[in-house]
């Protein structure tokens, strides 16, 4: 697909839901007793992976355009699937599926796309086996395709290396179904939605600090959820609200987590115009409008306990650092480089041909600003991120950018074209 510079974005856009919280409704759902009625969920290919792998499991899920019905079966009500589950190019399904699936009666496979299997799963694996799983790597490098024999569990304190809520939440899924306590203490805090979520559906969950702890659950019962548009997904227009001259956007019902709302911060540090209105709260989930405007940014240093906050937007925000003034610093972003592409190389690689001044480091970047962009051929890997993130980089820069394999943004974004279209026209 090619982009050419475009100038004077104005409107307003309502961004698809939350990619986090949709694949969770279907998984909390499932183990659920009774009905669960999600509305707003992603019908991206991400989502849709972990539906089908709860309907290769026996569970009833009705799709009708966002609004889905998941029929729970309740903890213990879950099949023996006749073939692999196939997790297509989901980290998130992968690793919290397995914390179900390691509790279960039956054995089962798991396998996805070339990206999931260099995904690294020994930092679920190890937690897992801590508490008596039996998990395989068919291949033996850690990765999928995975073979999981289902057995009894015991409950772990669990000092995670990484701050992650896929492993967090893994360990707590799997927590539910152990003989005791299980604790998680991160490094720093990761998204929360596993805890929100859980204990809405009636999960004995505490948290303190960075720990997470839950009890051992008896039944969990269906619930109405409401996902929230996905901040992931608002950072496109936000970063090409700030950086496109003359523009004016305003990205509607975005989640506003304290978890996931790192880009704000970053944004105004930055010198960003953004603002946030109609503030309130849905599902025990912080929801606004965020409106930004075309700004005269400055550099800066991006590190410590924000990175997990706006982990899926650092791409993003390497772009927004291109047309700031001065040098910014992106620190203790390791996590970039094991996502559904190495994030810092193929950032760097693109950007480069680009002709922005960025150079990688072991654990981030450092990105020269320089405000000017030319148009390049960019292999986006088939990573969904990447391509949104050089769609907007197009319309920034002087001639044509061509993204390859520009169709993964249905992994998290399905109507993201259609969307820049409609700002662009
Ligand atoms: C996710 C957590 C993050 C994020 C991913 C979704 C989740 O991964 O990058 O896109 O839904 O829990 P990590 O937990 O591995 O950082």
């Amino acid at each position: 697909m090619e982009f050419s510079r475009k100038k004077g974005l104005h409107g307003e856009i309502t961004i698809p839901g939350d990619k986090s919280i949709s694949h969770r409704s279907i998984m909390f759902g499932a183990i659920s007793n009774g009905l669960t009625e999600v509305s707003n969920f992603l019908t991206g290919a991400d989502c849709l992976s972990t539906i089908d792998c709860f309907r290769k499991m026996g569970i009833t899920i009705d799709v009708t355009g966002s609004h889905v019905l998941v029929h729970g079966k309740g903890l213990r009500g879950l099949t023996a699937p006749k073939e692999i589950l196939d997790v297509g190019n989901s980290g998130t399904t992968t690793r919290l599926i397995t914390g179900i699936l390691a509790a279960q009666h039956f054995d089962c496979t798991l396998d996805g796309d070339s990206s999931i299997r260099k995904r690294p799963m020994r930092r679920i694996i190890s937690p897992l086996e801590e508490m008596g799983a039996s998990i395989q790597s068919l291949s033996g490098n850690d990765c999928a395709p995975l073979s999981i024999h289902g057995q009894a569990l015991k409950g772990i304190q669990y000092n995670s290396p990484v701050a992650s809520a896929q492993v967090k939440s893994c360990i707590l899924l799997a927590g539910l179904y152990a003989d005791g306590k299980t604790s998680v203490t991160e490094p720093e805090h990761s998204r929360n939605h596993t805890e929100l979520m859980l204990r809405s559906f009636g999960a004995e969950l505490t948290t303190n600090g960075k720990t997470a702890v839950i009890s051992p659950a008896n039944e969990l019962y269906g619930q109405k959820i409401q996902v929230p548009g996905d901040i992931s997904s608002a950072v496109y227009w936000v970063v090409a609200g700030l950086i496109t001259p003359d523009s004016e956007i305003t990205i509607r019902n975005v989640g506003l987590n304290p978890t996931r709302d790192g880009i704000i911060e970053v944004c105004r540090q930055m010198n960003g115009q953004i603002s946030i209105s109609n503030e309130h709260t849905e599902g025990g989930e912080k929801v606004g409008n965020i409106t930004v405007k075309t700004s005269d940014l400055k550099g800066t240093t991006i590190e410590g306990s924000v990175i997990p906050r706006l982990i899926d937007e650092l791409p993003t925000m390497a772009l927004l650092a291109c047309f700031a003034e001065g040098d910014t610093v992106i620190k203790d972003a390791q996590e970039l480089k094991v996502k559904e592409s190495d994030r810092i190389a193929v950032m760097v690689e693109n950007l480069t041909k680009m002709g922005a001044d960025v150079e990688g480091t072991d654990d981030g970047m450092i990105i020269h600003g320089t405000s000017k962009l030319k148009g390049a051929v960019i292999d986006s890997k088939l990573d969904h991120r990447i391509a949104m993130t050089f769609a907007i980089a197009g319309i920034n820069a002087d001639g044509i950018t061509k993204v390859e394999g520009a169709e993964c943004v249905n992994i998290s974004y399905p109507s993201f074209y259609e969307d820049l279209d409609m700002l662009t026209k």
